[in-house]
């Protein structure tokens, strides 16, 4: 059995086309004649797939990471007296509103302040249960509702909790880089596809093209950090198909539900609560990036999961911040004031930017980011974004940090009119002269 396992081995990291249909057909027959089960031979496969990869494959730039690096010597450059306008990161200016932190300190005084239950206490499940279901007309309980550390926590929990080592995880990029990071550590199969500017970054042909019986999980994140594309519901139903078609997870990452400003955003949850998962976030809606509070919506059973991950690695989020969290739910006035000031500014955004020949913009549609692309033969976004801090005292982030988008930078909507403006003038005035 070993001896035969290893021939099987060796035949696919040999074979030319790693990843095309009729090879994985082959290899799933292989490995059913061997007696394995049809899961562990994927993810058997994901496992030699990944390891050819890393020995084989191109050599993957940790550019996402680098992202913190950077936007630490930006924090640095502040602190010794530089001015600098800060545009790098995806974290709002504004702070969490006086009711949140009212609740934060009243709920410490008064005691709540123990170990909690890792799901998360009843209260903010149930108002969000509630909430969702009344605002996409569907039908939430409290056990679809898990609580988590953000929903940075609620991406890592569930992808431990929908798929194990070996498995594979698609990942549509430009990209939040954590995705591929969190897949890696937990042993997935990291498989990334691009999409593009020109092709308004629809991802449909391209998962058509990559999605296969491999694939355990696919991962969506509109309104999208970093272009900002919202998807439309006809686009998101094609994505639901193609997962479907495999019997793969589809994980919503909806951080930027809140901040759609073309009409056109939709929940998974209102097309599919069939293996389907939805995460959202309190950090950006209410500026509650510090306070590490999140939620996952899906079945019982795979909300426990995302729970019994958490338990793990952290027992769970203090109540405290839960019971901020949901003072937050009940601040719609704050919530509304911040969407609407991100909007203003994304189109601030675009109007300075469109004003360069060497900028090609797309018209904001959502999330707190504009992704434009520079009109300059090899151009390097690493190299023109630290010229651009040292230089002229502006942070942004380079496209490269999102997947292969080096004529990319990212733009975050995080400061207000004026300096936003000049800070525009600035990248306008340095690209002609780096051009
Ligand atoms: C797409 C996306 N998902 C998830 C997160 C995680 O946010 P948090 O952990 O602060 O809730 C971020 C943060 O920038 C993000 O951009």
């Amino acid at each position: 059995m070993l001896e035969q396992l290893l021939k099987l081995c060796s035949e696919v990291i040999s074979r030319e086309n790693l990843e095309n249909t009729e090879t994985l057909t082959k290899a799933l027959e292989e490995c059913r004649r061997l007696n394995l089960s049809e899961d562990f031979a994927r993810r058997l496969l994901g496992l030699l797939l990944e390891e050819y990869s890393r020995l084989y494959g191109p050599r993957e730039r940790e550019d996402g990471l680098g992202l913190r690096a950077f936007a630490a010597r930006a924090r640095e450059m502040r602190l010794s007296g530089r001015p600098v306008m800060r545009l790098e990161l995806g974290e709002p200016d504004f702070s969490a509103p006086p009711s949140v932190v009212e609740a934060a300190c009243k709920a410490i005084s008064e005691g709540y302040s123990k170990y909690g239950p890792a799901i998360g206490i009843t209260e903010l499940r149930e108002a969000i249960a509630e909430k969702l279901s009344e605002r996409f007309g569907v039908d939430l309980k409290v056990d679809n509702v898990a609580i988590t550390a953000g929903g940075t926590f609620a991406t890592y929990g569930s992808i431990e909790a929908l798929s194990k080592p070996g498995d594979e995880i698609v990942i549509i990029e430009p990209a939040w880089p954590l995705y591929s990071h969190q897949a890696k550590r937990l042993g997935r199969k990291v498989s990334k596809i691009k999409t593009t500017f020109e092709e308004d970054w629809n991802p449909v042909k391209a998962l058509q093209e990559k999605v296969s019986k491999l694939t355990k999980i696919i991962i969506i994140n509109y309104p999208n950090n970093p272009t900002g594309k919202v998807l439309d519901p006809k686009t998101l139903k094609e994505i639901l198909e193609i997962a479907e078609d495999v019997g793969a997870w589809v994980i919503s990452d909806e951080v930027y539900i809140d901040f759609s400003y073309n009409g056109k955003s939709t929940s998974i949850l209102q097309l599919s609560t069939q293996k389907t998962l939805m995460l959202n976030s309190f950090s950006k809606t209410w500026g509650m990036t510090g306070f590490r509070v999140g939620y996952v919506v899906s079945e019982p059973e795979i909300v426990k999961k995302v729970a019994a991950a958490q338990n793990t690695a952290i027992t769970c989020i203090p109540e405290f911040i839960q019971r901020a969290a949901l003072a937050a739910l009940n601040d719609e006035q704050a919530a509304k004031r911040n969407i609407e000031l991100i909007g203003k500014r994304l189109n601030i955004l675009y109007e300075e930017l469109s004003k360069s020949s060497l900028i090609d913009v797309k018209p904001p549609q959502g999330a707190m980011y504009i992704f434009p692309r520079i009109k300059l033969e090899n151009f390097d976004s690493w190299k023109f974004a630290k010229a651009l801090l040292e230089e002229k005292e502006v942070a942004v982030a380079p496209g490269a940090c999102f997947g292969d988008y080096n004529n990319h930078l990212r733009i975050s909507a995080v400061l207000d009119e004026k300096p936003l403006r000049e800070a525009c003038k600035r990248i306008r005035e340095f690209l002609e002269k780096y051009g």
